[in-house]
């Protein structure tokens, strides 16, 4: 059953067109295909031609015109090579589907009386035959009919009249890249002038209503185009751009060529409805997709094994555009925090698997923080390794080469080896390799002499016991006890297990900035003291290094707390009184700095240091920690919360949004001192959504904020957004031993619609990331969220197993626990109808 890399063919035959009608019915849909096949040179003549299938209902189909007698199975239907042609022919079908009763969200399926398409990767099977595989290109032209007022598909609009329309895309992609959408929507519009002088036409789709919350996004998607002309000298190809937004999306969002198709939560925004992380999230992923015009869709990817081409890519695109709309080093640090969150938990667990998966059963299953956030960390050392303009040399050489080509990794590594002039066979080895290889640094102080013996281990990992080393960039620093600058970043080359570098001539002993900018996605194991990480906290020139310094000095105290109930030491407490009141360093870093590591994070860092983590002492010690914080920098806070105030009309750029980041940091932690009340000030007097949501999430973390809950809720529930924030909150905030019941209840309010990919992630998916909560000893969070998974799963496998990664960590945790977990994942991988996507997640998760 598993489909692996190893087994690749080309496809027998290729597309020359596609022709599409679609007659748009709730239960009889009926689709019309008319596909120009020619035999592939490149493939073993005399294959048999397999149309991929899943769902129809064949109404009819022929070769060139003669009937075809052919009957499907459940995977779609083969011709046989002896039944057609050696040349050109015409192969046209009807079928017939149900897009009401699509649950599944793939496919044709529709939303709020919305038709809508999702196809990556799998999904075009469900809507006609074709081969639906990434390697077979080729240009659409669309007919859509229907009663609807709006009509959209890929490419160009062509013509139209009363009930139809017709769109042409001239560029060939995969069927992956397939859209269609059609409902009652207003668009907001705009224009953007290419370089080469091109008027395109923006859209931004939204429900009735919803009109007065696309103009951030809308801007954000100008900046995206200009951007990639300057930095890339990527330009746009069509005379459109359509964005729609639908409220039951899967993931976050989809870059169907020319109609992109949004998650509403990541399109639509309003300073009252959306906080300043929601005004990010959405510059980031409108970015992103637009981003994918170039890397994914004009260069797309010869099979999902290589889905890293364009996903690690495009999000480390989109990661270097939103360090230049804001702030690099904060977006750095906040790239880091979520690598480690998620990416670096994936890696310790039974999940773990290489940027390139060598087989899988389901491919939904691998759009993963490893696909993604590791992939993006690959392209971001091979650039530190090749140097800025090299990297430029070699993305130009793509560009050139690839254009309109279902590329591999193997390209991808060849053009940086042909730019650069170096052999990347050992750096390619970071795409086959799971795992977070750890780093050892030792030093050796003697004589004006440092010594440094870096050393580097790979653990073993699922499928593959031994590992090879690494080419580790370890871009490092050396600072004076005074904390100014002795040796400014150098990039040592680790690529053997064991190496060492030495530093001559030296006036006193160094503190050493090791893994500045965070070079390489490792754990970096460095013994230093207190006073060293304190003269990096207050000094080191590179925004990482002092981020991680105090982080260090953070998890180093909530380990004793945790451990033995050691209390945190008077340094580090005016360490972080320091920071706080540093008005030359920029609120958001030092609102990330006083943040304390979380309960998962903590978990994740006891257990790789060998003990058994115990999420109740976890969250009691963070608690202990977070009082103490409190009592010790109270008045510092309050001046804080009083200082950051932003008045004015809202604005949710990185200046303002840093300022109210610190502001509610400050009143966050001052709520384990004063009980809340300034936070309740903030809730009481906001007039946007971050401080109101902010102020309130405050008082839920001290046991507080019943009556902001019902107020909020008042205000605020008939926006399906806000109202996901309320959902999700309540389950995040509740105390650990209530957290379960919490959400319990939740299900049972009018309000769960829970076949909402966003409302479930917002009850049971927060039960899930509550890890006092959910791991509750009593077993009653994991029997939750078992149970909603097993329903969830009869309805929308890809999401359901999407979810079950909550349990992705259970052997970190106590033999009680893990038998818990393991009789709930025993549970839902026991019944006849879990689904394929669930069973593959469960089983790898079992081991
Ligand atoms: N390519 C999309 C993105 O990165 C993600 C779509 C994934 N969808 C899925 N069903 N696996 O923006
Ligand atoms: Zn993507």
């Amino acid at each position: 059953q598993p489909i692996y890399l190893a087994d690749y063919q080309p496809p027998a035959f290729l597309v020359e067109k596609v022709e599409l009608t679609f007659k748009l019915a709730p239960t009889t849909t009926r689709v019309l295909s008319r596909i120009r096949f020619a035999p592939n040179p490149a493939a073993v003549p005399g294959q048999d031609l397999h149309l991929d299938g899943e769902g129809l209902r064949l109404i009819a189909a022929s070769i060139d015109g003669t009937p075809l007698t052919a009957t499907p199975d459940a995977t779609g239907l083969t011709l046989e090579a002896a039944s057609l042609p050696d040349a050109p022919f015409t192969f046209q079908a009807e079928v017939e589907i149900a897009p009401e009763g699509n649950t599944a969200l793939e496919g044709l399926y529709m939303s709020n009386g919305m038709y809508c398409t999702q196809c990556e990767a799998e999904g075009f099977r469900k809507i006609t035959y074709y081969p639906d595989r990434p390697d077979v290109m080729a240009p659409f032209r669309v007919r859509v009919e229907s009663d609807l007022p709006v009509l959209l598909s890929n490419g160009n609009p062509v013509e139209s009249g009363p009930g139809w329309a017709e769109w042409d895309d001239p560029h060939p992609k995969p069927s992956y890249l397939f859209a269609l959408v059609a409902g009652d929507l207003r668009a907001t519009t705009g224009h953007f002038t290419t370089m080469d002088g091109c008027d395109v036409t923006l859209n931004i789709w939204v429900r009735p209503g919803d009109e007065d919350k696309t103009a951030y996004a809308l801007d954000a998607l100008k900046r995206s185009m200009l951007w990639d002309e300057q930095v890339y000298g990527r330009v746009y190809d069509l005379d459109i751009f359509n964005i729609v937004a639908v409220d039951d999306f899967n993931m976050g969002a989809m870059e169907n060529k020319g109609l992109n198709i949004f998650n509403s939560r990541c399109v639509l925004a309003s300073a009252e409805t959306a906080t300043d992380g929601d005004f990010a999230a959405i510059e980031r992923i409108i970015a992103h997709e637009y981003f994918h015009n170039w890397t994914g869709n004009r260069i797309t990817c010869r099979d999902w094994f290589q889905l890293s081409l364009k996903e690690g890519l495009t999000v480390f695109r989109d990661q270097q555009f939103m360090g230049d709309m804001r702030s690099h080093a904060v977006k750095r640090i906040d790239d880091v925090l979520t690598l480690r969150a998620r990416q670096f938990r994936e890696d310790a667990g039974p999940l773990a698997h290489p940027v390139r998966p060598e087989s899988y059963v389901e491919i939904n299953n691998f759009y993963t923080a490893t696909v993604y956030e590791k992939g993006a960390e690959l392209i971001r050392m091979l650039r530190l390794l090749v140097g800025e303009d090299r990297y430029r040399a070699a993305l130009d050489l793509y560009f050139e080469r690839h254009d309109g080509q279902a590329c591999t990794i193997e390209d991808w590594i060849a053009v940086f080896a042909e730019a650069a002039g170096r052999d990347l066979s050992q750096f390619k080895r970071w795409y086959e390799q799971a795992g977070t290889p750890k780093v050892t640094l030792l030093e050796h102080w003697e004589d004006g002499t440092l010594t440094l013996t870096l050393r580097q281990y790979s653990a073993p990992t699922p499928g593959q016991p031994l590992k090879e080393p690494l080419l580790i960039p370890v871009a490092l620093g050396l600072v004076g006890p005074d904390g100014a600058e002795l040796m400014p970043t150098q990039v040592l080359e680790l690529d053997s297990p064991e190496q060492v570098f030495t530093f001559t001539d030296l006036p006193a002993r160094p503190v050493v900035s090791a893994l500045r900018g965070f070079s390489a996605p490792v754990v970096l194991e460095h013994a230093q003291s207190s006073a060293e990480s304190n003269v990096l906290l207050g000094h080191d020139t590179d925004p990482f290094a002092r981020f991680e310094a105090g982080r260090n000095l953070a998890r180093h105290i909530l380990h004793g707390m945790i451990l033995d109930g050691a209390p945190p030491n008077p340094d580090y407490l005016n360490a972080m009184r320091l920071v706080l009141v540093d008005d030359r360093l920029d609120p958001a870093f030092r609102a990330l700095v006083l943040r304390l590591p979380g309960e998962d994070e903590l978990a994740q860092s006891l257990h790789a240091a060998g003990h058994t983590p115990n999420p109740d002492a976890i969250h009691a010690a963070r608690r202990r920690a977070l009082c103490l914080l409190a009592e010790a920098l109270a008045p510092d806070l309050t001046r804080m919360v009083n200082a950051m105030a932003t008045p004015g009309a809202y604005n949710p750029d990185a200046r303002d949004a840093g300022r109210r980041a610190l502001r509610l940091a400050a009143a966050g932690l001052l709520a384990h001192a004063d009980g809340g009340t300034k936070a309740r000030d903030i809730f009481a007097q906001a007039d946007n959504m971050t401080e109101q949501f902010g102020a309130w999430c405050a008082l839920l973390a001290v046991g507080a904020g019943s009556a902001e809950s019902l107020q909020f809720h008042r205000q605020w529930q008939a926006n399906r957004l806000v109202m996901d924030k309320w959902f999700g909150a309540q389950v995040a905030f509740a105390q650990p031993d209530l957290a379960p019941a919490v959400a319990e209840e939740l299900t049972r309010h009018a309000g769960f619609d829970w076949k909402n990919p966003n409302r479930f992630r917002a009850v049971i998916g927060s039960l899930g990331a509550h890890p006092a909560g959910f791991h509750q000893s009593s077993g009653a969070g994991y029997r939750l969220v078992a149970d909603w998974l097993i329903r969830l799963d009869t309805a929308n496998p890809q999401a359901a197993a999407r979810i079950s990664t909550v349990f992705e960590t259970w052997s970190r945790y106590d033999a009680e626990r893990q038998a818990l977990i393991r009789a709930e994942l025993t549970r839902i991988l026991d019944r006849p109808d879990c689904s394929r996507d669930m069973g593959e997640m469960v089983g790898r998760m079992l081991g």
